[in-house]
């Protein structure tokens, strides 16, 4: 189901120094999952170590493709850490230790024939804070494509910046700027460029850590508006705390606490009939 969108009333906006005025409707039913869609990540007894201290505990979760998939729950219950398993950004970080296994499409994705630079690629990240490199608008985008050899010159690199802009929902907007650093667009701006920037690679996966927390109401409708397009294409598991929001956009929902998966199932079930009393605790707002 889309999202509706209706014009808000002249003037119901201004001020907020963001061009789209466009409001967003919360659908009227939850988003169902599709039982069909087939399963892209597979994480089977996946602990997190971070030195001496364990982050997260023997979780086992299937991610359908095509799909947007929520991960909930308290601060420090290892969303973050969870989801940087799956494209191996806990690499990055000294002393973290995974074990356990990821697979995408069936491929062990910690595997020593992975190369954790295309994983990244494959599997893209957008973060809580909109994080342009320190280049154009042009060069942001431009950038991925160009190292990972997608383009045979010119044009075709600016028809693949030109598309990742129209499908990030951005291209009306600095179509006439490309050449201006990435930097000086708004908070919302920014963040539907670095997804640009993230589907410019032609990624299967993208993850997203709570991608809108640093946005208004307007500029985090606009990029649930575009997260419900993007699912048509791509598996996207993003970490909220909204519940709102969680109803919103995903279609499946997993809820963690103290670094163990409590409860996962479709969105609808989890946040209207949830099996575990924890769940029910935390999505009613009782802890948190
Ligand atoms: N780089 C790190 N070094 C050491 N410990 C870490 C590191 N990152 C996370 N942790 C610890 O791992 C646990 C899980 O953290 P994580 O960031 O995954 O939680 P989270 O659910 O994303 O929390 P939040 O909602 O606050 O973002 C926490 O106890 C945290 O302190
Ligand atoms: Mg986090």
């Amino acid at each position: 189901m889309k999202f509706k969108i209706f014009h808000a009333p002249d003037g119901a906006n201004s001020g907020s120094g963001d061009t789209d005025t466009r409001v967003l409707t919360p659908p009227p039913v939850l988003h169902s999952a599709d039982p069909d869609a087939p399963t892209k990540i597979t994480a089977r007894e996946v602990s997190v170590f971070y030195g001496d201290k364990q982050a997260l505990h023997d979780v086992s979760l299937d991610i359908p493709d095509k799909t947007v998939t929520a991960l909930i729950g308290p601060s420090g219950c290892g969303k973050s850490t969870f989801l940087r398993t799956m494209n191996r950004m806990n690499d990055t970080i000294p002393g973290a230790r995974v074990v356990g296994r990821i697979e995408m499409d069936g491929e062990d994705v910690n595997a020593k024939s992975v190369d954790p630079v295309l994983l990244r690629a494959r599997v893209g990240m957008v973060f809580q804070k909109p994080n342009p490199f320190p280049k154009t608008i042009y060069e942001n985008v431009a950038y991925g494509p160009r190292i990972h050899g997608l383009a045979d010159g010119k044009p075709e690199l600016d028809g693949i910046v030109e598309d990742s802009l129209k499908r990030a929902g951005l291209w009306e907007e600095v179509a006439d700027r490309l050449h201006s650093p990435g930097t000086g667009l708004s908070g919302g701006q920014q963040q539907r460029l670095v997804i640009a920037r993230a589907i410019a690679v032609e990624p299967e996966v993208i993850l997203m850590d709570e991608p809108c927390s640093a946005l208004d109401p307007i500029a985090t409708a606009r990029i649930e508006e575009l997260i419900d397009e993007l699912r048509e294409r791509y598996c996207i598991v993003i970490v909220t705390h909204s519940m709102a929001q969680a109803a919103r956009v995903s279609q499946r929902t997993a809820f963690f606490h103290l670094g163990r998966l409590i409860e996962t199932g479709d969105t609808e079930d989890i946040f209207t009939n949830p099996r575990e009393r924890r769940t029910l605790d935390y999505i009613t707002g009782r802890f948190g």
